[in-house]
């Protein structure tokens, strides 16, 4: 049966991406961010976990104004690396799983929610950036990926609330599952950043801090946020946040913390955890309502 070991944060700008092509891990200006990266990386060698689920978000990649899914899982056998206007990057197609796909489609759907389901769903930085970061891709890549995409571009967004919400259907989903699987989640984008308008620029560090904080130990104050609250405190782009608390819910209530960092850059305060999960890892046992 299939069970959640673990629940992982990544930024996902797309200047990450840019900064694993050009080898600049090194560098001033990313060693404290890929620094980050270590102990993540070394603990998905270590336990290797067969799936991921992904919770981002299409950045008018996949999808445009013309149609804009609330939330959208890539059903793929394979997932093609998306052109973004300057070029495709040099990755291969990272490989899906159609059938946990659409069981995870028709377990969410029977638990209130109702997902479009891709059977062609190009990846942009939203999943490339922290699927580079993390993992090797030679010879082949170590782990299918389910993404699950969520607007947050694009208004009405899901509330808070509501995506906390799906990651616990999605806990329940992966429960169901007959199959063995080995899933991590993982969780992108932000936290604080604001890419338009009078507060260019805008970081919120101490707000960050909090944030993780209380993802960690009370994920629910965090879901009974608003829209508007988290944007006055992170500024509009940090509104993504709902992507981590998409992750947070598809954990056990208590999780051990193994890993946690914090980095702000130019733009874009950029933050990594890694919490286990302490239910279903040790015990099989699964969901927890
Ligand atoms: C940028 C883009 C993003 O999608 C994001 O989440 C953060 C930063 C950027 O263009 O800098
Ligand atoms: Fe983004």
């Amino acid at each position: 049966m299939a069970r959640i070991l673990a629940g992982l944060g990544s930024p996902h700008a797309p200047a990450v991406g840019a900064a694993v092509d050009r080898h600049d891990e090194q560098s001033a200006y990313w060693k404290p961010l890929f620094d980050g990266f270590v102990p993540m990386r070394a603990w998905l060698e270590r336990v290797r976990p067969d799936t991921i689920i992904l919770f981002s978000n299409d950045h008018f990649t996949s999808f445009f104004l013309d149609v804009i899914p609330m939330f959208a899982i890539g059903a793929a056998a394979e997932h093609e690396i998306a052109d973004e206007g300057w070029g495709k990057r040099p990755l291969p197609p990272v490989p899906g799983d159609t059938a946990f796909a659409q069981h995870l489609a028709c377990s969410i759907a029977a638990d209130g929610f109702d997902p479009a389901v891709c059977h062609r769903l190009p990846l942009d930085h939203g999943c490339l950036s922290p699927l580079s970061a993390l993992l090797p891709w030679t010879p082949r890549w170590p782990a299918r990926v389910i993404p699950i995409l969520v607007n947050v571009l694009h208004f009405p967004i899901p509330t808070p609330a509501r995506c906390y919400a799906l990651g616990r259907a999605v806990r329940r989903a992966v429960a169901s599952y007959p199959q063995d699987r080995r899933v991590v989640v993982l969780g992108t984008g932000g936290l604080s950043h604001q890419l338009t308008g009078e507060r260019y620029g805008f970081i919120n560090p101490q707000w960050d801090a909090e944030f993780l904080d209380r993802l960690e130990s009370d994920p629910d104050s965090l879901a009974a946020l608003d829209h508007r609250q988290l944007i006055e405190r992170g500024g509009t782009e940090s509104v993504e946040v709902i992507l981590w608390l998409c992750m947070r819910g598809a954990l056990s209530r208590q999780v051990r913390r193994v890993h946690r960092n914090y980095y702000h850059a130019t733009l874009t305060g950029y933050a990594q955890v890694l919490f286990e999960d302490t239910e279903g890892a040790t015990t099989g046992a699964g969901a927890q309502r």
